[in-house]
């Protein structure tokens, strides 16, 4: 979602600011803007649309200061418009603010704003920030941010600024991350180290309710209590080159390339084959607590949730444990008991998401054991949890998660080896997902390699204006994730149903125009999905499979079909969706859709 950089330092600001923005476009955004300290104002500029739209603008001179702040928004109060994009002003335009969540009391604050004489141009509740600032400015940035900071509630991440300190840039978050980048004599400030790693690979991140204050001779970090804070610096590795397609048409195509790696280093150091168990460092400080772990909640939104659900059957397969699967933006209304021999799990790939966040500090109120899956080090989940376990996939800029969901299965299926171990699964139970794991890098390349007859079925699938995606068991949440990259990137109405349920009211659907999409991989469920498919073929449906590779009968009764390797039930879900990606991807591909950054969703969903 919304995206924010700061820069003082020594070099012009505009063109690190724009260069920040661009890193920060696969989060998904609507318009974008930039205020640069010069000489003795704010120079703002904003656009609707891209960032190569807002690049356009305000070009007519070269911009001198080396002080800026600049955002990407996501619109949630008020439409995409110039007045709409951040920052925004105070009324005297000396104040801009950049802002990213949400500022709950925003309507009671503009109305006592409002009342002092203070005139809104935006609809946004942030707009409110920058107001609310002007009233506690007194000649000290710092203080008056500190001070109107005080009066939010709700979530923020802000970068300040402000034309009679045009040397500084004040940062501020509650809720909604942001890092400090520190360089050589200039420094940063963003909501996602992204946008820095080119410039900088130290970086300190802030936690809910601390400051930073940036100069090109410095910075300092306090709480709001005005107290001076002391915090680690940690190195980030890489400087931002993933950024880079490698030669890729699209980042989601490349991703998808990258699961074979993906899945290794999940893995990696993770084997202890000697023992048929897994060695997951990050889970050893409640490792006592896991042995005798009686009950799972897993807790997650869109591609994460359908991960848990496959996590359902992992887990279920490898444990003693009573597991359930709830999306985390329902959590909240179920009246759950949680106790100590409850964990409660978060699988998120950008680790940022405000539902999953919210469900997991409400379980943690509950006093359940919290745990995560997440991908991005150090993000807000990251925090809250008590234990978890990194994927290491490397970032994920395509909007539409591939190579995240498949390395959830894989880190899920190390999580239930540990626990399993200690719950009764045999010393040749585990050596068995251990072998069956170390095959999957090379069976998912494989797949890859039938990248051509994939593209040739979904050119010929890519007129349907509707899909239904049916699988059991395992591949039940394999048809709901298939589904999902379909509608996602191509906006192609696709549902995905558990197979048995088809004839409880989808069935009526089914014709000639609305063909099916059926993963019938050989498992004990083979059998019941040969005989869904009958009756769509009955019905005169198209079907396309993904079945095994030995299987004969299918090619009897399927109208086309995608084949991949076997390997143990719980891990079929990990190779049969990624030929549904590519499926997905070339459909998207032929309508031209823009599939990284497809319309109205964002990357990270920072709001609830
Ligand atoms: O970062 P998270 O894994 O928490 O994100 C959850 C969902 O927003 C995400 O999986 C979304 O459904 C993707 N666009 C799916 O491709």
């Amino acid at each position: 979602m919304c995206g924010i950089i700061g820069y003082c330092g020594g070099r012009a600001a505009r063109p690190l600011l724009l260069d920040g923005l661009k890193r920060l476009e696969y989060r998904g955004y609507d318009s974008a803007g930039l205020a640069v300290a010069d000489g003795g104002r704010l120079n703002v500029v904003r656009a609707v649309g891209k960032v190569s739209d807002l690049e356009k603008k305000g070009i007519e001179r070269p911009l001198p200061g080396h002080c800026g702040i600049a955002h990407t928004r996501w619109a949630t109060h008020g439409r995409p418009s110039e007045a709409n994009a951040h920052p925004h002003l105070d009324c005297r335009e000396r104040v801009a603010v950049v802002h990213n969540g949400i500022i709950e009391n925003y309507l009671e604050l503009k109305q006592e704003l409002q009342a002092k004489g203070h005139a809104f141009r935006s609809e946004t509740d942030s707009e409110v920030v920058a107001h609310l600032i002007e009233e506690c400015f007194a000649g000290d940035l710092e203080k008056a941010v500190r001070l109107a900071v005080l009066r939010l509630e709700g979530t923020f991440g802000l970068a300040v600024m402000h034309a009679d300190a045009p040397e500084q840039v004040v940062a501020a978050r509650r809720g909604s991350p942001i890092i400090l980048g520190l360089g050589e004599g200039e420094f940063f400030a963003a909501s996602d180290a992204n946008a820095l790693l080119p410039y900088t690979q130290k970086v300190i991140s802030l936690n809910d309710d601390e400051m930073a204050v940036l100069s090109p001779g410095g910075y300092h970090i306090k709480n709001l209590n005005d107290e001076f804070l002391q915090k680690e610096i940690e190195i980030r590795e890489g400087r931002g080159e993933e950024a880079d397609k490698k030669g890729f048409e699209h980042y989601m195509l490349k991703e998808i390339f990258e699961q074979p790696e993906a899945i290794e280093n999940a893995c990696r150091g993770r084997l202890l084959e000697s023992e048929g168990v897994s060695k997951l460092g990050g889970l050893e400080p409640v490792l006592e607590r896991l042995k005798n772990l009686k009950r799972l909640v897993i807790v997650s939104c869109g591609t994460s949730y359908y991960a848990g659900l496959c996590g359902r059957y992992i887990f279920e397969s490898l444990c003693e444990l009573h597991v359930e699967v709830e999306v985390a933006s329902e959590f909240r209304y179920r009246r759950l008991k949680l106790d100590a021999d409850t964990a409660v799990l978060a699988l998120s790939q950008s680790g940022e998401t405000a539902d999953t966040l919210a469900a997991i500090r409400e379980a943690k109120r509950k006093g359940a054991l919290i745990l995560g899956v997440v991908n991005v080090v150090g993000s807000a989940i990251a925090q809250v949890t008590d234990a978890g376990v990194y994927n290491h996939a490397g970032p994920e800029f395509g909007v539409a998660s591939t190579k995240i969901y498949t390395s959830q299965l894989v880190v899920l299926t190390l999580m239930a080896l540990l626990i399993g171990r200690y719950q009764g699964l045999s010393f040749t139970e585990g050596s068995a997902v251990i072998q069956a794991l170390k095959r999957l890098p090379r069976q998912v390349k494989g797949i890859l390699t039938d990248i051509e007859h994939i593209k040739d079925i979904a050119q010929r699938y890519a007129r349907y204006q509707d899909f239904l995606f049916i699988g059991r068991q395992h591949n039940y949440p394999t048809a709901m994730e298939g589904a999902l990259k379909l509608k996602e990137i191509s906006y192609i109405h696709a549902e995905g149903y558990p197979a048995g349920e088809m004839k409880h009211g989808p069935i009526s659907l089914i014709d000639a125009e609305f063909p099916t999409v059926a993963i019938v991989t050989q498992d004990a469920t083979a059998d019941k999905m040969l005989s869904n498919i009958q009756e769509i073929k009955a019905r005169n449906g198209r079907v396309l499979a993904v079945a095994s590779q030995g299987d004969g009968r299918i090619t009897e009764v399927c109208d086309d079909v995608i084949r991949v390797p076997e390997t143990l039930p719980i891990l079929q879900p990990v190779l049969n969706i990624v030929p549904l990606q590519l499926f997905a991807y070339f459909i998207a591909r032929s309508k031209g859709r823009d599939i990284d950054k497809p319309r109205n969703l964002a990357k990270s969903v920072t709001v609830e």
